[in-house]
C-alpha cells in the first residue's frame, strides 16, 4: 500500500535498543530493531510472545515504566528524533500525532467516565472545537467504528459495553485526534 507520491517514511526506527534494568539483571527487550512506516501504509510486526513487539510500541510513544530505558538508536517522526526531545514536547505528540490501541481496553478506558466523556475529552484536548461539536464528533466516530446505536452508547460507561464494543470505543478514542500514526498492539 505504498503511496507513489510520498517517498519519505513518516516513521523511521533505527537500531532501537530498549532495556529493562531489573533486580534480576538487564532484560534486553528490544535489541537493535529497524523499520520504516510510510504514509498510507500498514506495517505488521510479527514475532513470538516476548520478542519485544509491545516494548517496541511503548518505546515509540515513550511510555515505558521507570525500569525501561531506550539505550540506543533513533525514532524519527516528522524529522525529529523522539528519543531526544523533552517529555513536554513528547506529550504533545502522544495521542495527537501518534496514538495507540492497547491489548486490554479496560486498562485504557477510565471506568468512572462515560465513553462519550472520554472521547470528548480527547477531542477537546487536541482540536479547537467546543464540547457540543466534540460530542457530535464522538457519536460519529462510534458509528464509524461499527458501534450500533451510538447516540445511546455514547452516554454509557465502559463496563456497560461488551469486550468487543469496548475495543471499538478504544479505537474511536484513538482516532478522535486524527493521528498520523495509529499503533495497535494485538487488538482482539
Ligand atoms: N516492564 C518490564 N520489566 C521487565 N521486563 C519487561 C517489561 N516489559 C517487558 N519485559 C520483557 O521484555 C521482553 C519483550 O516483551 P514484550 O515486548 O511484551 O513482548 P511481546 O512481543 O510479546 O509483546 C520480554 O522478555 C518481557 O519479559
Ligand atoms: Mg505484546
Amino acid at each position: 500500500m505504498r503511496s507513489d507520491t510520498v517517498n519519505e517514511p513518516i516513521l523511521t526506527v533505527k537500531n532501537l535498543k530498549t532495556y529493562f534494568y531489573t533486580e534480576d539483571g538487564v532484560v534486553k527487550a528490544v535489541d537493535g530493531v529497524d523499520f520504516e512506516v510510510y504514509q498510507g501504509e500498514t506495517l505488521g510486526i510479527v514475532g513470538e510472545s516476548g520478542c519485544g513487539k509491545s516494548v517496541t510500541s511503548l518505546s515509540v510513544l515513550r511510555i515505558l515504566d521507570e525500569k525501561g530505558k531506550i539505550v540506543d538508536g533513533s525514532i524519527i517522526f516528522n524529522g525529529i528524533d523522539l528519543t531526544k526531545i523533552p517529555e513536554e514536547q513528547m506529550r504533545k505528540i502522544r495521542g495527537k500525532d501518534i496514538a495507540m490501541i492497547f491489548q486490554e481496553p479496560m486498562v485504557a478506558l477510565n471506568p468512572v467516565f462515560t465513553v462519550g466523556e472520554q472521547i470528548v475529552e480527547a477531542i477537546v484536548l487536541h482540536q479547537k472545537v467546543d464540547e457540543t461539536t466534540a460530542k457530535k464528533m464522538a457519536v460519529d466516530l462510534l458509528r464509524k467504528v461499527g458501534i450500533p446505536e451510538p447516540e445511546k452508547r455514547v452516554d454509557e460507561y465502559p463496563h456497560e459495553l461488551s469486550g468487543g464494543m469496548r475495543q471499538r470505543a478504544m479505537i474511536a478514542m484513538a482516532l478522535s485526534c486524527r493521528p498520523k500514526i495509529l499503533i495497535a498492539d494485538e487488538p482482539t
